[in-house]
């Protein structure tokens, strides 16, 4: 890495269209959403992808649910840019912004009753040091606070980085934090706020 590039945000240089068979997290959450009956919601997404199923499905399903997606990708959020002037129906409940997961800032999150943390301790190395960007567990705790009384938490367990976020960051959270474990949803393992 140069010295120019340690200087800027650690963004995700790529763009990941749908690959079910690869990696199947936001249709198996789009799903449970639907088996849980879940309604009127408002879902925190961590990485949208440029397929945007989350928010297209949950516009289109009648739930009302509304979705606040980021991604660190600007093609993706080039695509969510067409996707909302092709698709007001989809852009009134669906929003992404773009920035980095280890930037979030407190002060500007609303509660959530869903937060989706697939990616958990994917992308996150040194180039997020450099700029004093949170931790996994730092993200994880503040978007646990975020989240209602009754509200979830998900992650998925097919992540390649899955074991390490289970050894560094749930394990101890889990039992650090006012949370409960409800199960298995196919590849998502399903939380609950007490
Ligand atoms: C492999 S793609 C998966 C997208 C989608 N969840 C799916 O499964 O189809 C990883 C996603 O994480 C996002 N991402 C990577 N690093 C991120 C970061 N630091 N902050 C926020 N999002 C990030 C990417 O923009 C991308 O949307």
């Amino acid at each position: 890495m140069t010295e120019a590039e340690g200087r800027k945000l650690h963004f995700w240089d790529a763009v990941w269209d749908l690959r079910v068979e690869q990696c199947p997290c936001d249709v198996h959450f789009c799903d449970w959403l639907e088996k849980e009956k879940i309604r009127d919601a408002s879902i925190f997404h961590f990485g949208t992808g440029s397929h945007h199923i989350v928010g297209i499905r949950t516009a289109e399903n009648g739930s009302n649910n509304c979705v606040l997606g980021i991604t660190a990708s600007p093609g993706e959020y080039d695509s969510f840019v067409k996707l909302a002037i092709d698709r007001p129906d989809v852009e009134k409940t669906y929003k992404v912004f773009f920035g980095d997961i280890y930037q979030l800032e407190d002060r500007l999150l609303p509660p959530f009753d869903v937060v989706t943390l697939f990616h958990l301790c994917e992308f996150r190395n040194e180039r997020n040091d450099l700029y004093g960007a949170l931790t996994d567990r730092q993200v994880t705790d503040m978007l646990t606070h975020k989240v209602r009384s009754g509200g979830y938490i998900l992650f998925y367990t097919k992540s390649f980085a899955f074991d390490t976020a289970e050894s560094t960051v749930i394990a101890h959270w889990e039992k650090e934090e006012k949370v409960e474990k409800v199960g298995m949803y196919e590849t998502l393992l399903v939380y609950r706020k007490k």
